[in-house]
């Protein structure tokens, strides 16, 4: 095909982007949102900082909007994200202990409540194991409530919306190294004990090349009977086009790889400023990187 998003439909894959409420009004990034993604991501509008600015005050109004366009547009949706120890609204960074593990547990209810039916693949959480090469848990306030945290939102979440896939998502997991231990680790344990968990997100920020058991870390997930999503991806360098290739075809070759999601539009809508790191330049041309991506769907 001649899109990303029906070239890995074809292949049994969404392909998607997070995007930007701010920016739906920008022609040239609405068209090539409509033309080429079968998948959108809130890139800010639901985390909790913007979904409960003070405490029990909702404000769902951007995310709404998000959720709106993707279904106008016949879009998946992956809802990003309901439990991080980032973007936490000054209220709940003021909270601690019990106080915090109820608010916490209270969010993630009302928020999945609130979008119910409507998301395909939720970050439940988001980035809770540290970068200490030892696969420790991020010692936020959240981890500070108890080691049981992330079941607890997990849980929280299967009762909200059972509909949706929840996902625990995280970054330099994308080989096999100390993190992506801890959290195949985790996983294993949330499957043995029947804590509910779907799928593994791979934010999957990269410069210039992926690891090189990167397709073989996602296998090791898939074997625990999960999904394994690429959320985030992003690939600065010069090595960028071969390596958006390899990342493709990986996913296409673990067949619970359900579907690649890019972390932005154009190179100017990246948070990775002046790397240059997606597949459509500032004017909304397509790169060399795009064309790797197209091919590497289309082959086979
Ligand atoms: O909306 C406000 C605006 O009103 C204000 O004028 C402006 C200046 O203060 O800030 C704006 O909010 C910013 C927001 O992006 C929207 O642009 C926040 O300051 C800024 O911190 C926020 O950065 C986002 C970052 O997560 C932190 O939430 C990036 O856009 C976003 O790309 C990035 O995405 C994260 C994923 O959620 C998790 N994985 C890592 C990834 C990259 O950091």
């Amino acid at each position: 095909a001649t899109t990303l998003g029906a070239s890995a439909a074809e292949k049994g894959r969404y392909f998607g982007a997070a995007i930007a409420a701010p920016k739906l009004g920008d022609t040239t990034y609405s068209a090539i949102l409509k033309r080429e993604f079968t998948s959108v991501t809130p890139e800010n509008e639901m985390k909790w900082d913007a979904t409960e600015p003070s405490r029990g005050t909702f404000n769902y109004t951007a995310g709404d909007r998000i959720v709106a366009q993707a279904q106008a547009n016949g879009q998946k949706v992956r809802g990003h994200t309901l439990a991080w120890h980032s973007q936490m609204p000054a209220w709940a960074q003021a909270l601690s202990g019990s106080a915090l593990r109820s608010a916490m547990l209270n969010h993630v209810t009302q928020v999945a409540t609130h979008y119910k039916g409507k998301i395909y693949a939720w970050d439940v959480v988001n980035e809770a194991f540290a970068d200490d090469g030892r696969g420790s848990r991020r010692n936020s306030s959240l981890q500070q409530t108890g080691n049981d945290w992330i079941e607890a939102a997990f849980r929280a979440a299967r009762a909200a919306d059972p509909a949706a896939k929840l996902c625990y998502n995280d970054y330099s997991t994308d080989g096999v190294n100390a993190k992506s231990t801890a959290v195949y680790n985790m996983v294993a344990d949330f499957k043995a004990r029947g804590v509910p968990i779907d799928c593994v997100g791979f934010q999957s920020h990269l410069t210039n090349n992926a690891p090189s058991d990167y397709q073989a870390n996602l296998q090791r997930f898939a074997n625990l009977g999960v999904d394994v999503q690429i959320t985030e991806l992003d690939i600065a360098g010069s090595g960028q086009a071969a390596a958006y290739a390899t990342v493709t075809r990986a996913c296409l070759a673990v067949s619970r790889c359900t579907g690649i999601t890019v972390w932005g539009i154009r190179d100017s809508d990246s948070w990775r400023t002046g790397t240059n790191p997606l597949l459509f330049d500032a004017g909304g041309a397509k790169k060399a990187a795009y064309t790797s991506v197209l091919d590497a769907l289309n082959a086979g």
